[in-house]
């Protein structure tokens, strides 16, 4: 007996983003079915087993590839920082406007004020920025709160977005962003950190991970390990913005608490990569800071290659360094400004920003993954990452759900 399915999408290539056969683990004239959300075949065109559709797509041979996945962002804030920019082309630096009591300070003065219905409509229109090119799975941090009562009125705007667009949403809480300034005291705001923020957020059951912002303008290692084993008594995997402005050993640290990710890691010493290598975590790029931000230090790419460390690369989208909707322009970024080869982009933004947010079903094109499909008219795969603002998709497939596009 043929057995059923939702759809068939065929006469299309696929970019499965599988480690096997040709780059991108690319299949010519291949198929995909789709059941109950989930893809049930995904291959060549001739092994399709026999299946009776409901819906037949024709691809019309353009390229099928895994729903795009942005792994760190922080797209749920009030406020905007065009001040500063200007600021920082008049000669101050972001870590100056920063300790002059601007910088996220002044973002969560502005995300404090703002009520939950204004802050979800600010983050939905930027939300979908991020979807009109394909994005099916998104990150979204809190840490424009720091304190109790607005890090969960952020972290319900973020799960509240994925109940009301096709995306799934992983959040994380990143109470140690930076030190609020009714704490003189970094100590004890981290104390109040783990005994009040914490619970309750794990408590509420809002959070997928716990984030902490490691630099001399964030935090210690001594205090962002603190954070680190309280989020492990509440059962919530750990990663870490660190070695972005200079070199704290926040990676290493991260590693030993086996994070889903280090992000940033532009001053990361290449002798500290085998400590990635050794552990499961992914180095998470974040090349749209790096670019507003006019940093010149480069994360040691090479060394990263060379150990096999699995790479993603996000949009960090947020008001004061990565001011960037757009995880395409992330992934041209990336290759650009950081020397990654189209295909290390596009597996940051698929496969590898997958294992980031710890997902071991999303990211790529193969039965027994969620399907999340993006369909594109472009000739190869490189096309995606080689033009700015030049493609978007024909059509999303979210969780088996389809929208078409022009
Ligand atoms: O990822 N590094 C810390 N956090 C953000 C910046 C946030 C902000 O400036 O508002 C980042 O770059
Ligand atoms: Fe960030």
């Amino acid at each position: 007996m043929p057995q059923t399915c939702d759809a068939l999408l065929e006469n299309a290539n696929l970019a499965t983003m599988l480690r096997v056969g040709q780059p991108y683990g690319a299949v010519h004239d291949g198929a995909v079915a789709i059941a109950g959300g989930s893809i049930i075949y995904a291959g060549p065109r001739a092994d399709l087993p026999d299946l009776v559709p409901a819906v037949v797509h024709n691809c019309q041979g353009g390229w099928l590839t895994p729903g795009l996945i942005d792994c760190h962002t922080h797209l749920v804030f009030a406020g905007n920082r065009a001040g500063e920019f200007e600021q920082r082309l008049n000669g101050a630096s972001y870590e100056d406007i920063a300790r002059a009591g601007g910088g996220i300070i002044s973002t969560v003065k502005a995300t404090r004020a703002a009520d939950e219905s204004e802050l979800y409509d600010a983050a939905r229109a930027r939300l979908l920025r991020l979807l009109e090119e394909g994005v099916t799975t998104v990150e979204i941090k809190s840490g424009y709160g720091l304190d109790t009562q607005t890090e969960l009125r952020m972290l319900r705007v973020a799960r509240q977005l994925a109940q009301e667009l096709p995306v799934t949403v992983k959040t994380t809480f990143l109470g140690a962003h930076a030190l609020p300034p009714e704490f003189p005291d970094s100590d004890r705001y981290i104390d109040y950190l783990c005994s009040d923020m914490l619970p309750a957020v794990a408590e509420a059951g809002l959070a997928d991970a716990v984030d902490v912002f490691c630099e001399g303008i964030g935090f210690s290692t001594a205090q962002c390990e603190k954070v680190f084993t309280a989020a492990g008594q509440y059962g919530l995997p750990v990663k870490g913005h660190v070695e972005q402005l200079s070199n704290l050993g926040g990676a290493v640290l991260a590693c030993r608490y086996n994070a889903l990710s280090v992000d940033h890691i532009e001053y990361l010493d290449p002798a500290d990569v085998a400590a990635l290598a050794q552990s499961a975590t992914v180095a998470v790029l974040l090349p749209g800071a790096f670019y507003f931000l006019g940093e010149k230090q480069l994360p040691p790419i090479a060394a990263l290659r060379e150990q096999a460390v699995p790479m993603a690369v996000a949009t960090d989208l947020n008001p004061g360094s990565s001011p960037i909707a757009s995880l395409l322009f992330a992934a041209n970024q990336a290759c650009v400004l950081f020397g990654l080869t189209p295909e290390e982009s596009l597996r940051g933004i698929s496969c590898n920003a997958a294992s980031a947010l710890g997902l071991n079903n999303k990211g790529v094109l193969q039965a027994g993954a969620d399907a999340d499909i993006a369909l594109w008219h472009i000739d190869q795969p490189a096309d995606l990452v080689y033009g700015v603002n030049f493609h978007r998709p024909q059509a999303v497939w979210q969780e088996g759900k389809c929208d078409y596009r022009s």
